[in-house]
């Protein structure tokens, strides 16, 4: 006799009524498993080494022979049923498991995406590569300075002289200690004077850049703001090709319809100087020129500063703000906008990259 559990009693692999039972028992449990896991279960306890089944048939070998071929076949036709069972119960659950997954895991394309904000470049930035590309375009370079500068190069060099008010400590922030005359520079024009000392002839350059001045925040006043500045030093230019270049420019940024006007202006650096207005047909108040910069003929004192022979040479240049040009180009009524870095803002214009 083959030990087995205690208590269970094996059944007579003979006994057609106790291994029919036996099958019923597993049958119904088969079909009673509700998952793959449960049925894993019931198929170890009905066909396991254990089982009723299992333990009936290993009698069969002590079986006197006459008896051996009926236990047999009927102990095959029992097991038979209940693996039928055991492999349609799989087929079934396998199934359903299979329909359960594609319901929960099925993803709605419809949905709404949750968005993430992907952020923008700042207006101020993209206008400044757009003006640097119409320079690019024309075959100008791009030049850059410091940002601290040096007095000689802000104001000395530039044609200045000592007691100029803009020197005074109400336009520049100047930089301890005072002996170093260092300040944030006021404007981009230092950089013509760079660009003249390090570049050769002839010079084409435009710097954009941030420049500096003591003027408390409001509507249309930031402490902090960018020019971008033209220099062009060649032989025989004149007001001429000064006027075309900024007409030019102005048509590429603006429209074919853009006009400018120049009206004479004084700065310490140019001679003659002028004021730039451009035409506006969308400004707010009705079609009307907007002041846009200044300009002017570089003044011969600042190509001698920088070692140029100004019976040579000439130059001209100009300078404008990139807020103030935003500002009216794009309608932005206050310039606290521009700085505040909400990105609802820089979103109007766009998501260039
Ligand atoms: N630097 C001048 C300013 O900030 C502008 C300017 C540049 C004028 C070049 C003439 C020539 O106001």
């Amino acid at each position: 006799m083959t030990e087995t559990l205690p208590g269970a009693a094996v059944p007579n692999p003979l006994d057609e009524a106790a291994i029919t039972a036996a099958v019923d028992l597993a049958v119904a449990a088969i079909a009673a498993a509700a998952t793959l896991d449960e049925l894993k279960a019931v198929r170890l306890a009905h066909t396991g080494e254990k089982s009723a089944l299992s333990l009936a048939n290993r009698e069969i070998g002590a079986l006197p022979k006459d008896q051996k071929a009926a236990a047999g076949k009927l102990m095959g036709a029992s097991r038979g049923r209940v693996n039928k069972a055991l492999a349609d119960r799989t087929v079934a659950l396998e199934a359903e498991n299979d329909a359960r997954i594609l319901v929960e895991e099925t993803v709605d394309v419809t949905a709404a995406p949750r968005r993430r904000r992907a952020g923008a470049r700042h207006p101020l930035s993209t206008l400044q590569d757009r003006v640097a590309d119409i320079f690019v375009g024309m075959g100008w370079e791009i030049a850059e300075g410091p940002e601290v500068e040096s007095e000689w190069f802000n104001f000395d060099a530039l044609n200045f002289k000592p007691d100029h008010p803009a020197r005074d400590m109400q336009d520049t922030f100047f930089v301890e200690p005072p002996e170093a005359h260092l300040l944030m520079r006021t404007h981009t024009s230092p950089v013509q004077v760079r660009s003249m000392l390090e570049r050769e002839l002839p010079i084409y350059v435009l710097c954009p850049g941030k420049v500096f001045r003591t003027d408390e925040l409001d509507a249309t006043h930031t402490p902090v703001f960018h020019q971008f500045e033209g220099l062009a030093i060649d032989k025989k230019l004149s007001m001429a090709d000064l006027r075309g270049t900024l007409e030019h420019f102005a048509r590429q940024m603006f429209g074919a319809e853009a006009q400018i006007r120049l009206r004479p202006n004084y700065f310490p650096f140019t001679e003659p100087s002028a004021e730039l207005d451009i035409w506006h047909p969308g400004a707010k108040g009705g079609p009307s020129w907007i002041e846009w910069g200044g300009c002017g003929m570089v003044n011969a004192n600042v190509l001698r500063a920088a070692g140029i022979d100004p019976e040579v040479y000439s130059g001209f240049a100009f300078g404008m703000g990139i807020e103030r040009t935003l500002m009216f180009r794009n309608e932005v009524g206050d310039m606290r906008d521009m700085i505040e870095g909400d990105v609802r803002f820089s979103e109007h214009f766009g998501m260039e990259i």
